[in-house]
């Protein structure tokens, strides 16, 4: 029997990434694979507290259909959580809440994207990003990011050439580049978006995920300083990388029109996202557990990727390139061919496994042009002693080869 699936399949590929992870089941294997936060991490009380507070005090709320817009005390909550990251005239209304961020980016494609157009996004960048466009038709295509984010010269030339419909970027601790773009580049992109006319989507679900200082403003939070950057603006947050992937709150602030069209789409998809996921997550955003449930992960994180660096370093050495992130949950990095190692992030992705440790060759995160050397390393899952036995592994694999 041959299923007639419809001709937009044809332009998305089950993830190499996917396939891996199915080798990741195997007992006894370090993951530095995974993108995602640690279980260990999650304030399981906090949210505990709050789901029974939601069905004690709003059972008919929490457990009937609701807007698709989302929850009115939610939308209120989390136009409160932007004001503290700088974006302070946000109103409810300017938000809708959607079923993690990634259904924000399906409702950027279904609305934006159709063939005959060209997405421009960060080379590498989000996979899940890259297929879920593709599927609506654009030819989707890659921008050079160094560790200071997006190369804007570069951006500006695509731009001119490729007269772009949408731009996609991940400006604080990029996944998977780890990049955190500066003031200087920010500034820049929105003032690219308002002189060529061209939306930019900023997915920033790893923004407060800090070491040290605070990173600089969101581009939502800076584009007041730039006249008219805020009308080719769309910001995705996210609870996942915070607070818990399983709630799947995430939500999407855009110009009135987009919010619109989007909210249309959205009522086609899910009609609304899970109305107790958004009553909880409400009752946690007010019950003050938000900023020590952040610093815990910030400090743990910042502790994890330091021994990842230094692992790395003491057992790859000379074989290895990579910038020490200041934030989020991954280091991307470059294999250098020294000392006779592979330079491929696919076959010593291979070897890893073999000596039982996992981590995810770089390659599929390129929309073109893809750089066969790159891997990436989350080092939000394992604990430090396992991150040191990990990139021993790792040397050991270097050197059976
Ligand atoms: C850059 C980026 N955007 C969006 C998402 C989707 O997150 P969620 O749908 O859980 O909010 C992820 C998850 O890994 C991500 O890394």
């Amino acid at each position: 029997m041959t299923i007639p699936f419809a001709d937009r399949l044809q332009s998305v590929e089950t993830s190499a990434i996917r396939e891996l992870f199915k080798l990741l089941g195997k007992p006894g294997i370090i993951s530095f694979a995974g993108g995602f936060p640690d279980s260990a991490m999650f304030d399981v009380e906090g949210i505990r507290l709050a789901s029974e507070a939601a069905l004690r005090e709003q059972p008919g709320a929490a457990l009937q259909y609701g807007a698709t817009e989302g929850h009115t005390p939610l939308r209120e909550a989390l136009a409160g959580l932007m004001a503290t990251k700088g974006v302070k005239d946000l109103r409810a209304e300017d938000l809708i809440v959607t079923t993690g961020s990634q259904q924000a980016l399906d409702l950027l494609g279904k609305t934006l994207m159709q063939a005959g157009d060209t997405v421009l996004v960060e080379s590498p960048t989000f996979l899940a990003t890259i297929q879920c466009f593709r599927l609506y038709g654009p030819t989707v295509k890659g921008v050079p990011v160094d560790a200071h984010g997006v190369d804007v010269q570069a951006l500006e030339a695509a731009i001119v050439a490729h007269r772009p419909k949408a731009i996609y970027l991940i400006p604080t601790f990029g996944n998977p580049s780890g990049a955190m773009m500066s003031l200087a580049r920010r500034r820049r992109v929105l003032e690219l978006a308002v002189a060529h006319q061209v939306m930019v989507i900023e997915d920033d679900p790893y923004g407060d995920l800090y070491f040290g200082e605070a990173p600089p403003p969101s581009l939502l939070a800076l584009s007041e300083q730039v006249p008219g950057s805020r009308d080719w603006l769309v910001h995705c947050g996210s609870l996942s990388k915070v607070l818990s992937p399983g709630l799947r709150i995430g939500w999407m602030i855009a110009p009135p029109e987009l919010l619109a069209k989007a909210t249309m789409c959205k009522q086609f998809s899910d009609a609304h996202t899970s109305t107790f996921s958004q009553v909880t997550a409400t009752h946690y955003l007010h019950s003050g557990r938000m900023a020590p449930t952040l610093d815990k992960v910030r400090q743990v994180y910042a502790q994890r990727a330091t021994a990842l660096c230094q692992g790395l370093n003491q057992h790859l050495g000379e074989a290895i390139r990579f910038d020490a992130p200041q934030g989020g949950m991954f280091v991307w990095a470059k294999l250098t061919g020294a000392q006779g190692a592979p330079r491929s992030g696919a076959v010593f992705a291979k070897q890893a496994i073999a000596h039982q440790v996992a981590f995810v060759p770089g390659a599929p995160f390129f929309a073109d042009h893809p750089d066969e050397a790159s891997l990436r390393l989350s080092f939000a899952t394992a604990n430090e002693a396992l991150i040191a036995q990990g990139c021993e592994r790792l040397g050991q694999a270097l050197r059976a080869g």
